[in-house]
């Protein structure tokens, strides 16, 4: 494991609770590697093309003047069929610039906060079309001076996943497959959630689309899986539900996801 972080400060402190982590997890070396870099520069941390299988990220993405440049190196970064698992700070709506000049905003993780739709363009323009989220929930505004400063504008916490893999499709198509879960990830044997509208219980064979096919059968996930049916006879749409799974809890305070 690898981990980035531009403050040393914050790098201490990861640094500090190592040993009681290996201690918890019953390692006798440490298998993390904490590294000094900016995000938008991977490369700069020693970090090669397609060598990583997973990024995960909480509540950093937002902090970045820089997006385009974080989530193309996180893609770059990536193996074929890596995946990033991603919580992070949106919006319903683009902020004015001096809202996203506030330096308070700033740091309640506010202010760079994505509009979901500029984001969900902006990886489809980087070849993720699909992105899945595993949760969302609504940001509540508990100070009155920012809530004053920022109107209407909604913020939530969403969690994603989102894989790197050429084969998925702006829309979910039915080629007619169909996923079983194994039952076979550990501490997972009853069910496997993929996202908000996929839980997968074991041994139940399931119709699945084309993109949640590869998701299954291309990726760290696919030897849990039996996936039949292949992309050679085409059905139309696959009538998958969007992500609109009930919001599940509040998300109080301003700062992190
Ligand atoms: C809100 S904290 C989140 C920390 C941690 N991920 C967590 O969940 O507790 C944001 C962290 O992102 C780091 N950060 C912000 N922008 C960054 C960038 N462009 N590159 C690397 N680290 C960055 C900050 O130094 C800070 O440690």
């Amino acid at each position: 494991m690898i981990g980035v972080d531009m403050t040393e400060e914050q790098l201490a402190v990861a640094r500090k609770f190592l040993p009681a982590q290996m201690k918890r997890f019953g390692f006798d070396r440490p298998n993390v590697d904490f590294r000094h870099g900016v995000i938008e520069d991977l490369e700069s941390v020693g970090i090669a093309d397609e060598s990583v299988d997973v990024v995960i990220s909480n509540c950093v993405i937002n902090l970045s003047p820089d997006k385009p440049r974080v989530f193309s190196e996180i893609l770059r970064a990536l193996k074929p069929g890596g995946e990033m698992y991603i919580a992070d700070v949106f919006c319903d709506r683009r902020l004015p610039t001096e809202l996203m000049n506030d330096q308070t905003l700033v740091g309640e993780c506010l202010a760079g906060a994505m509009y979901i739709e500029d984001f969900r363009r902006l990886l489809a323009g980087l070849g993720g079309p699909d992105y899945r989220v595993m949760a969302r929930n609504p940001i509540i505004l508990d100070d009155a001076e920012i809530e004053a400063k920022l109107g209407l504008a909604q913020f939530f916490s969403v969690t994603f996943r989102a894989f790197k893999l050429p084969t998925l499709e702006d829309r979910c198509e039915d080629y007619g497959q169909i996923a079983e879960y194994l039952g076979t990830i550990p501490d997972e044997p009853h069910s496997f959630r993929l996202d908000d509208h996929h839980l997968f219980e074991t041994g139940r064979p399931v119709p699945v689309c084309g993109n949640t096919a590869s998701m299954l059968s291309e990726t760290r996930l696919a030897p849990h899986f039996r996936v039949t049916g292949n992309r050679r006879r085409h059905f139309g749409l696959f009538p998958c539900s969007p992500t609109t799974a009930p919001t599940t809890k509040s998300t109080s305070g301003t700062s992190c996801c």
